[in-house]
């Protein structure tokens, strides 16, 4: 029977030996909701488990993770309704939601790396990442519009800012906008393959962003495709990108893959809102053991490639890590 290919599996310490993937928390990235308000923890209907915070929370939220050395978050603001428009200057007003939730975390946590979103939709009448002329996403005014966000973010002391718009040309125009600025030193974590998908549908019911008209093909990726992806992570890593993004995770294994093995800088993958309430939905049934599905599925996006996982899972993987 030889070769016997069990002797490497015969005990959990012989397994843990040659595994080749691990989990750390230093690599993983918690997406946090941001509400106005105070005293405020919203449950998000789509996204069992998951709230949206007032920033009095969020801090709350942030000192949990840092004790579980989960020490990157992503931010995402719930933008009023009133304040949304087809220009999307809300999104770099100085005093609005994101930019306070900015200064807050940074004045009680300055090493906590904080990375926020860049993209025009929690913004736009339209749920649409750009601005819209005739039913059309224009492309270089919302570059424009992309560059005045990034900047504001910077000003207010985010680390990374993290286009996810998928509008073409982005990278190029933010780092040299953030490069005349004097934000020498601000990170561009830029989704280069984020395909159209319907994984997304429950972060849109949390953020009141979905689209109210077409859909997000004229500028996400077609999951038909894998070069393109490809091609434009190559792009955004010459425009002067730091760290590239894939996501859907789970349904892009293949391109984390091969986009590991094509750039040269380090590659997440986000595991996103749909992929969290899948799993949810089947452990809140009874189908799936929760802690179980959590640990596989992160595992095998790193197997893929990745380096960092940005999910809505960092929290629970944090502390099933801290128990073993
Ligand atoms: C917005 C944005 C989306 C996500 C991240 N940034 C939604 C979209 O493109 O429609 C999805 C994240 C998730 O589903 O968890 N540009």
């Amino acid at each position: 029977m030889y070769p016997r290919y069990r002797i490497l599996r015969k005990t959990e310490t012989i397994r843990l030996l040659v595994a080749e993937s691990f989990i750390k928390p230093q690599q993983l990235i918690a997406p946090l909701f941001v509400i106005e308000g105070s005293g405020l923890k919203e449950p998000i209907n789509t996204m069992p488990g998951y709230y949206r915070m007032s920033i009095d929370l969020l801090l709350e939220e942030v000192v949990a993770l840092t004790q579980l050395k989960i020490n990157t978050v992503l931010l995402f603001a719930k933008c009023l309704d009133h304040l949304k428009d087809n220009t999307g200057q809300e999104a770099w007003n100085a005093e609005g939601l994101m930019q306070r939730s900015i200064r807050a975390i940074k004045k009680q946590f300055p090493a906590l790396t904080v990375m926020t979103d860049v993209a025009l939709d929690p913004y736009s009448i339209y749920g649409h990442d750009g601005i819209v002329e005739n039913n059309t996403i224009i492309n270089d005014r919302t570059v424009e519009a992309l560059a005045q966000m990034s900047l504001s973010h910077a000003r207010a002391g985010a680390d990374f800012v993290a286009p996810s718009d998928m509008m073409d040309g982005r990278v190029g125009v933010i780092r040299q906008t953030l490069e005349k600025h004097g934000f020498h030193e601000t990170g561009i974590m830029s989704y280069s393959a984020k395909y159209a998908s319907c994984f997304y549908g429950p972060f849109r019911d949390a953020l009141d962003s979905s689209p109210q008209f077409g859909d997000k093909k004229t500028y996400q990726m077609d999951i038909a495709n894998a070069r393109e992806s490809i091609k434009e992570s190559l792009a955004d890593e010459n425009e002067g990108a730091d760290i590239l993004v894939i996501k859907p995770a789970l349904t892009s294994l293949d391109i984390i893959h091969q986009v590991k093995q094509t750039v040269h800088i380090p590659v997440a993958a986000y595991q996103v809102s749909g992929e969290y309430a899948m799993i949810m939905a089947a452990v809140q049934k009874g189908l799936l053991k929760e802690e179980s599905a959590i640990v596989e599925s992160a595992r095998v996006i790193k197997r893929a490639g990745a380096d960092i996982i940005i999910t809505y899972f960092a929290k629970k993987l944090g502390t099933l890590l801290s128990e073993q």
